[in-house]
């Protein structure tokens, strides 16, 4: 498989990251009175808020309830078509990076993931891109740096790791393979997410900027 199908690929399975990432603005206009901080308004001993009232519980339920969403609707979408992609909604007999390694299918065979736990692969994908977002900000007031003041790398990245992490604590959910094969079968597929995400993470904040979605451009 030529580099830049491996990077591509790493792009559209990262999709319920990146959604979930940008889901808070949604969830903010779906649940406006649901606030409730994470942190419950608390300070840490240095007088900063331990996370600040932009990390709050609604944002993290809406990262969970739009990864979950993205995965299905990719899974769906995939199947027929991408067969490799579909999350194993189809089955699977070998991974998405199949490219003309041997493998033995029959002994990789495995039952089709179910789509709730797709759905709750996805969901798990998320949640913790959310959770580190809020991870992030823990370190973010630690530095001293307010509530919406842009942090670069970290606000950029700080999904990617922790959006990755979930997809390896949740591959259990999946057909026997399948998210280890897709996220980590190809050392391209994090080095991509690492060095792409920042910049297209800029670009979405712009549009949305611009769309009054969101009051900063970052
Ligand atoms: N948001 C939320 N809950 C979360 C994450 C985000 O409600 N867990 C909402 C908040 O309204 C937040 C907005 O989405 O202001 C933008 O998110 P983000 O840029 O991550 O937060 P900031 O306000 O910039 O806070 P920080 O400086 O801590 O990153
Ligand atoms: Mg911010």
């Amino acid at each position: 498989m030529p580099w830049w199908t491996t990077a591509l690929q790493a792009l559209w399975l990262f999709l319920p990251a990146y959604v979930a990432n940008m889901s808070p603005v949604f969830s903010a206009k779906l649940a406006p009175r649901w606030t409730a901080p994470i942190d419950g308004g608390r300070l840490g001993r240095d007088g900063h808020p331990v996370l600040g009232p932009g990390k709050t519980w609604r944002g993290l339920a809406g990262g969970a309830l739009g990864g979950g969403l993205t995965a299905l609707a990719m899974a769906f979408a995939a199947g027929g078509i991408f067969e490799d992609h579909d999350f194993g909604l189809g089955g699977y007999d070998g991974g998405p990076l199949d490219d003309g390694r041997e493998r033995a299918a029959a002994a990789h065979a495995s039952a089709a993931s179910p789509a709730w736990a797709v759905f709750l692969f996805g969901a798990a994908v998320g949640l913790l891109a959310l959770v580190g977002d809020a991870v992030k900000s823990y370190f973010k007031r630690r530095r001293g740096v307010a509530r919406g003041r842009p942090w670069v790398p970290f606000d950029q990245l700080d999904f990617v790791v922790f959006g990755l992490l979930g997809a390896l604590l949740a591959s259990p959910l999946l057909t026997r393979g399948w998210a280890l094969e897709a996220y980590f079968g190809h050392w391209l597929t994090v080095v991509t997410l690492l060095v792409l995400t920042p910049g297209l993470h800029l670009l979405v904040n712009i549009i949305g900027h611009r769309l009054r979605l969101k009051d900063v451009p970052w």
